[in-house]
């Protein structure tokens, strides 16, 4: 495929010079056949009558002798074929053959039209030579009269060799160009072409399903934004492949971790079912302590699945929830009287803190008293007995920022990055004692961001635990 392309390219350039070469030789061939011939037929002409001149005398005397010694010499130094005819067309003398072998020359074109009164020249075929050659003649005249006809000759091969050789030159340049066009087409040709294999390779790769590949093309022209946008493209399948595959051990994850967490309280119910049917049904006083048993895990499970539900709606939700003006004093209100009692029980003490004027906020009312029940559960769960609860709304800009801190028993560092995610729980065995799912922060997380909104948590083992929220007020 490589070396296609390259002839592709370099038959293209050879033919256009091989094309150019002999359309310049066909026009160069007119134009200097013209030149030539005009040349030939100027030199011939002044020289005709020059030799006119000089054989004036002989030829009113008729001295046919003395005509042939002069015009031999005459077309030696001339490097010509001269010929003197008179008026009735008998050859006096020839530089080149005995003028008593030749025959009457009044019927050649040019003698025709000497006779006639015209410049006679013509190019033709010369019988007495055997080849191609150009013929001018002249009368010579003597007292207006006509005295003979003198005839100069050179042979027309003369001009067809000048033309070879300038077609021989223009030739040799058509060569030139062409090593020339290959050499450089070769090494243009192999610039374009590496870079195109390299972004073949890589394409293929990429069909294939490798998206480790780059290429690195300096061209600085379009083949150069070409393997730009190809990188760009691998860059992009990469990190869409990589999602995916998050996505997807995320998902795996959570299905294990699901069925996981099912799967402890249903096992404690199946035993403690199992141990009832077997005989422990009739001991009334056990009976009672298995059943509620039996019901705690019964509570866990639903637990889990309200969470889950919880979660798994506000995943579809995403941007649809339902939002309305409200007070955050007000709900903070109605919240805090549902943990009265678990407060109470526990002497703890909850303290409510408004920095600002108004507490107007526009979100999902319902979904904010998750947030709130959810924080508050934790604080109150986390904290021992006669610890503090402190509720923290204060006014920022365009933001409330709101925090519940207690003085808990706190979350350890390494564990404060992961804290968020589905089922993850510092203490599980605790965390069930207390009917937890470990998905309230991952709810509570979701619904603040689906608002637009910012968490954060600090915490420090044994001096309690602040969750800091950020939302938009509008
Ligand atoms: N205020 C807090 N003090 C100490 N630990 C906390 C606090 N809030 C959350 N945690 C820890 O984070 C874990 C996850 O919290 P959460 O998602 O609400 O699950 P759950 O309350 O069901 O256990 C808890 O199991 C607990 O270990
Ligand atoms: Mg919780």
């Amino acid at each position: 495929m490589k070396n296609k392309i390259i002839w592709k390219f370099l038959g293209t350039y050879i033919l256009s010079i091989v094309i150019a070469v002999f359309v310049l030789n066909f026009f160069v061939g007119i134009k200097l056949r013209d030149y030539y011939e005009l040349k030939i037929s100027e030199r011939l002409m002044s020289n005709a009558f020059l030799v006119g001149d000089i054989l004036e005398e002989d030829l009113s005397s008729n001295a046919q002798e003395q005509i042939q010694t002069k015009i031999e010499v005459l077309a030696d130094r001339l490097n010509l074929r001269i010929t003197v005819i008179d008026i009735g067309g008998k050859v006096l003398g020839d530089s080149e053959e005995d003028p008593h072998l030749m025959d009457d020359h009044s019927d050649r074109l040019e003698i025709i039209r000497v006779i006639e009164g015209g410049i006679g020249e013509s190019n033709r075929f010369s019988d007495t030579l055997g080849y191609n050659m150009k013929y001018v003649a002249i009368d010579v005249k003597k007292d207006n009269n006509s005295i003979g006809v003198v005839r100069l000759a050179l042979p027309l091969r003369e001009v067809e060799s000048q033309i070879r050789v300038i077609y021989r030159i223009v030739l040799l340049g058509g060569i030139i160009a062409i090593v020339f066009v290959v050499i450089t087409g070769y090494f243009i040709s192999r610039s374009i072409i590496s870079p195109i294999t390299q972004m073949k390779e890589i394409a293929q790769a990429l069909a294939k399903g490798d998206f480790s590949k780059r290429v690195d093309i300096r061209t600085k022209d379009e083949l150069e934004v070409l393997a730009g946008s190809l990188n760009k493209m691998a860059d992009e399948l990469q990190l869409k492949i990589n999602n995916l595959k998050k996505m997807d051990k995320v998902r795996t994850d959570f299905v294990a971790n699901v069925s996981h967490e099912l799967k402890t309280p249903l096992t404690s119910i199946k035993g403690f079912i199992e141990t009832l049917e077997d005989g422990a049904i009739d001991d009334k006083e056990n009976a009672r302590r298995f059943i509620s048993i039996i019901k705690k895990h019964a509570e866990a499970l639903s637990n889990i699945i309200n969470d889950l539900l919880s979660l798994s709606e506000l995943e579809l939700a995403k941007d649809r929830i339902s939002k309305c003006n409200f007070d955050l004093k007000g709900l903070l209100d109605e919240v805090i009287l549902g943990f009265g009692h678990a407060i109470s029980n526990k002497k703890q003490k909850l303290e409510l803190d408004f920095k600002g004027n108004s507490f107007k906020i526009f979100a999902d009312r319902t979904k904010i008293e998750e947030v709130f029940v959810n924080l508050i559960d934790n604080s109150v769960k986390y904290t021992p007995e006669t610890g503090q609860i402190k509720i923290v709304i204060a006014e920022r800009k365009d933001m409330l920022e709101m925090r519940v801190e207690d003085t808990g028993i706190g979350i350890p560092q390494e564990h404060l990055d992961r804290i968020f995610e589905r089922f993850y729980r510092v203490d599980k065995a605790r965390s069930r004692k207390f009917g937890g799912t470990g998905l309230g922060l991952a709810i509570v997380k979701h619904i603040i961001l689906l608002h637009n909104g910012n968490i954060d948590i600090e915490s420090q083992i044994g001096n309690g635990t602040k969750v800091i929220i950020t939302l938009p007020k509008q």
